[in-house]
């Protein structure tokens, strides 16, 4: 009970009340924050969500992000002199490293994570796999962080409204499944609900039903594929004509947003039709509708409104050495900073489709275990993982073994992006363990999660990172 008799709320995620109240004590007793966030989606909302607890709370602190917390950007982060440093989306795999700086009484570390955590403790650790609860699939990174954000208020239910950016780190570290997000993530959905900033909709599970033009929403729907439809710009316009439907408004393509609920209907309808007569099976043609996400504050027609979209918005900053862009939009800046993004964006999406179609170009090369391709330098390693990604289960690509992606970091360091199924996930592979011990045995690094991993490996070992690696998924699957 606090002072007035209100009773304390238990906050999203009970399990992890009390720890994030001792992490949130600790912050407000602190001189300054280091506040320090990966580069991706999930990273960025981190960063946001917490950076705005701060700041109401009027704790005092500086933002810096990293690509991946080594060794070398530890000491960078302990020479910038905190005595008090705020990790978030990254640390637990590093408790090793950061733990010896605490040791040595540079910087008491707070993490709000949800990676797998090393073989190391610290007091202030707010990850959900320390609670039963599934930093994979239940709670990211900007989870984590609003559960510590929530601890931060100064009354009960002032930082709800940052459960919208938590829902974005969430569907951006790809949580989200047919039937929405789950687990102690429902409970930032609910409270986002509740604070009038999120919307929980079931709608055509395709991506860029903000900002696509319908022909190309419908061509380029990856998920579901759709005989004649996908990858095919006729087909999806010959398939639009036939519809009962007003395609075009003041000339220009109308989008999946300008359209009525009849009319949503009427596409869906015939969508399905479509799929059962190309003998698509029940099971995928499910998939074509599930739970969407929408920000309500945002404006509609714009990448920010679709959670998914704006999840790609952030990564076309982060990815590309403008997490500051990034963060500025999440902070609410809608003009200069979301103009810069737009523009990156254009080119991230240019370099994922490129990318895409270099991969299936080339093919992979199939082990006994798992099947892999080495760009090189002809796709950044920032983003290489999102294309394994969405390579796994594309034309001419097995969905069924993982796969591993190579690209080249400099001229020293190679960076591997590892990527599975949930089907293999329930079958014991867990692709965190292999980037993790198939890199420390060529004299590299990794970690991440059973379904995505990454690790940076010296130039020079692929052949024998790789047979590490395929032994080590043999293991796990036999
Ligand atoms: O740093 P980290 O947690 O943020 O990165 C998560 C990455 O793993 C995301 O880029 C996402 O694309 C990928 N991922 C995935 N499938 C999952 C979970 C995560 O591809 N089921
Ligand atoms: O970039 P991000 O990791 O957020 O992308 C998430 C998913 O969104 C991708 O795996 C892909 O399926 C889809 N996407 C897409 N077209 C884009 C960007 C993303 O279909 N231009
Ligand atoms: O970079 P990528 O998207 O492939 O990363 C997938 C996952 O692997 C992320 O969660 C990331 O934090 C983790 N990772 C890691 N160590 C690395 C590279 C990636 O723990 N060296
Ligand atoms: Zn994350």
């Amino acid at each position: 009970m606090s002072a007035d008799g209100v009773t304390e709320s238990e906050g999203p995620v009970p399990e992890m009340s009390d720890h994030a109240a001792d992490c949130a004590a600790r912050l407000r007793a602190a001189d300054e924050v280091l506040l320090a966030s990966h580069i991706d989606a999930d990273g960025l909302t981190s960063a946001a969500v917490a950076a705005s607890a701060l700041e109401r709370a009027e704790i005092p602190f500086e933002t810096v992000f990293s690509k991946q917390l080594d060794e070398a950007e530890i000491a960078r982060i302990a020479a910038a002199d905190y005595d008090t440093v705020l990790f978030t989306d990254f640390g637990s795999g590093q408790l090793d490293l950061i733990s010896e700086h605490e040791t040595a009484g540079e910087f008491t570390p707070v993490v709000a994570d949800h990676h797998q955590p090393a073989d190391a403790d610290t007091e202030f650790h707010l990850n959900p796999l320390r609670f039963g609860i599934n930093g994979a699939s239940e709670l990211s990174g900007a989870g984590a962080s609003y559960v510590l954000a929530r601890a931060l208020e100064s009354e009960p239910g002032a930082n709800r409204d940052l459960a919208a950016l938590a829902v974005v780190g969430a569907v951006g570290d790809m949580q989200n499944s047919q039937g929405g997000l789950h687990g102690a993530n429902a409970g930032i959905v609910a409270d986002g609900v509740a604070a009038g900033v999120l919307e929980e909709a079931t709608d055509l599970a395709i991506y860029g039903r903000q900002t696509r033009p319908l022909p190309k929403f419908l061509e380029y729907a990856s998920d579901v594929r759709i005989p004649g439809i996908s990858n095919n710009q006729n087909g999806a316009i010959d398939f639009l004509s036939d519809l009962d439907l007003e395609l075009k408004a003041d000339g220009e393509w109308r989008r999946w947003v300008d359209l009525s609920m009849a009319e949503r209907k009427t596409v869906v309808s015939a969508l399905m039709r479509r799929a059962i007569a190309s003998g698509v099976p029940a099971k995928r043609i499910d998939e074509l509708v599930g739970t969407t996400y929408s920000l309500l504050d945002e404006e509609e027609g714009t990448e920010l409104r679709d959670v998914s979209e704006f999840s790609t918005l952030l990564n076309a900053t982060a990815r590309y050495e403008r997490a500051d862009v990034g963060l500025a939009v999440c902070l609410g800046d809608r003009g200069e900073a979301l103009e810069r993004a737009r523009k990156l964006l254009r080119n991230h999406r240019r370099n994922l489709s490129e990318g895409l179609q270099w991969v299936k170009n080339e093919g992979v090369t199939v082990e006994e275990h798992v099947q892999w391709f080495d760009a090189g330098t002809r796709i950044r390693e920032t983003i290489v993982g999102i294309v394994a990604g969405m390579a796994v289960g594309a034309a001419g690509i097995r969905g069924d073994v993982p796969i591993l992606a190579f690209a080249e970091k400099s001229t020293e360091e190679v960076k591997v992006s590892a990527r599975g199924t949930h089907a293999l996930v329930r079958n014991g592979l867990d692709l965190s363990a292999v980037m993790r011990e198939a890199s420390r045995a060529v004299g590299g690094g990794g970690g991440g999660h059973d379904v995505a991993a990454g690790a940076t490996i010296p130039a020079g070992t692929r052949e024998a990172f790789l047979r590490e690696a395929d032994r080590i998924v043999g293991e796990q699957l036999g």
